[in-house]
C-alpha cells in the first residue's frame, strides 16, 4: 500500500556496507523514475551510478550529512552507502531545475525501499570536489545525491511538539527521531464540503497543539465513503459508529507502529 510505502521510506543515513547492491537495481531505480512527472516534459535529469566500492569512497567525501546531529560526523566505514545516484540537471536541455529532481529522488527512494532497501537524499555537496571526482562535464549541473544501502538504524516519526521544533535527535538508543508537522498545521486553507458517513461525526477537531489523530475521509474503491484514523488506537474517537466503521476496513482497525526498521516489518 503507498501509505505503508511511504512510512516506511525513511532517510537512512546507516547502512551495513557488506550489503550490496547491483547496478542493475540503480539502473531499475532510473528507469522507474524516468517515468515521474517533469515540468514541459523536458526530461532534463542524468545520473551517475556507483556501486563499486571504490567509487563510492571517493564520492563519501563530498557528502554532507544530518546537520542537526552535531556530534556526528556521518557514516563510519562499514556504515557508508553501498551505492550512490547522482543527480544532474542537464543545462543543454534546461537551464534551471527546481523540482524535477526532487520528484525524481522521492521515486527512486520508494523504489528502494520496496526492494527493501533505504536511502538518504543529500543536496549539502562539495559540488566542486565531487565534479572532479567524478569528471562531471559543466553542462551537468550537480542536483542531489542519493545514497543507498541496507539500512541498520531505526527511524521513528513523530508529531512536532508544542514547542514547534522540527529538529531530528538521536537518542541514547541510537534511535532517530524525526518530528513531522500536524495535518492541520500544513492545510491552511479548506473549501468544500467535509464528506463523512453518518455517525462519525463524533471525530472532533483539537486545537492546534493536540491534535493526536488525523481522521480523513476518502472513497473506498467500490465508491464507499471510509473514514480511517491514521494514529494509534488510544486516540481513536470512541463514537461506537466510528468503531463499527473501522471495523467494516480491513487494515483500519490495525493500530499503527510509528516505528519504521529497516526492513518494514
Ligand atoms: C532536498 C533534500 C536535501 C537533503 N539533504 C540532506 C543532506 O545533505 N544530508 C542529510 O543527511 N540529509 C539530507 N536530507 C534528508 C532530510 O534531512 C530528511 O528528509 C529529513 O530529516 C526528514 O527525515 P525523513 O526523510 O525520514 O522524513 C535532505 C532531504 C531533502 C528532501
Amino acid at each position: 500500500m503507498l501509505e505503508d510505502l511511504i512510512r516506511r521510506n525513511r532517510s537512512y543515513r546507516r547502512f551495513d556496507q557488506n550489503h550490496s547492491i547491483a547496478l542493475e537495481t540503480l539502473r531499475e531505480l532510473v528507469d522507474l523514475t524516468r517515468l515521474s512527472a517533469s515540468g514541459a516534459n523536458l526530461q532534463p535529469l542524468k545520473y551517475i551510478l556507483s556501486c563499486d566500492p571504490e567509487t563510492n569512497e571517493r564520492i563519501f567525501p563530498h557528502t554532507r550529512w544530518a546537520g542537526y546531529l552535531e556530534d556526528w560526523d556521518g557514516p563510519a566505514p562499514g556504515e557508508r552507502p553501498a551505492a550512490y545516484i547522482v543527480i544532474l540537471g542537464d543545462t543543454e536541455i534546461k537551464k534551471s531545475i527546481t523540482c524535477d529532481q526532487g520528484i525524481a529522488a522521492q521515486s527512486m527512494l520508494l523504489g528502494a525501499t520496496e526492494r527493501g532497501l533505504g536511502g538518504c537524499i543529500l543536496g549539502s555537496i562539495e559540488m566542486e570536489g565531487l565534479r572532479q571526482t567524478l569528471d562531471i562535464p559543466q553542462q551537468y549541473e550537480i542536483l542531489l545525491i542519493l545514497a543507498l544501502g541496507k539500512p541498520v538504524e531505526t527511524v521513528e516519526i513523530e508529531e512536532v511538539g508544542p514547542d514547534g521544533d522540527i529538529q531530528y535527535y538521536r537518542d541514547d538508543e541510537g534511535v532517530h527521531h524525526v518530528p513531522k508537522r500536524s495535518l492541520s498545521e500544513l492545510v491552511i486553507g479548506e473549501y468544500g464540503k467535509q464528506f463523512r458517513i453518518s455517525g462519525a461525526a463524533n471525530v472532533k477537531p483539537r486545537s492546534l497543539s493536540e491534535k493526536p489523530t488525523i481522521a480523513r475521509v476518502s472513497l473506498a474503491p467500490d465508491g464507499q465513503a471510509v473514514e480511517r484514523n491514521t494514529r494509534r488506537r488510544s486516540h481513536c474517537a470512541t463514537s461506537r459508529t466510528f468503531r463499527e466503521n473501522q471495523r467494516r476496513l480491513p487494515d483500519a482497525s490495525a493500530s499503527r507502529s510509528r516505528s519504521v526498521s529497516p526492513t518494514g516489518s
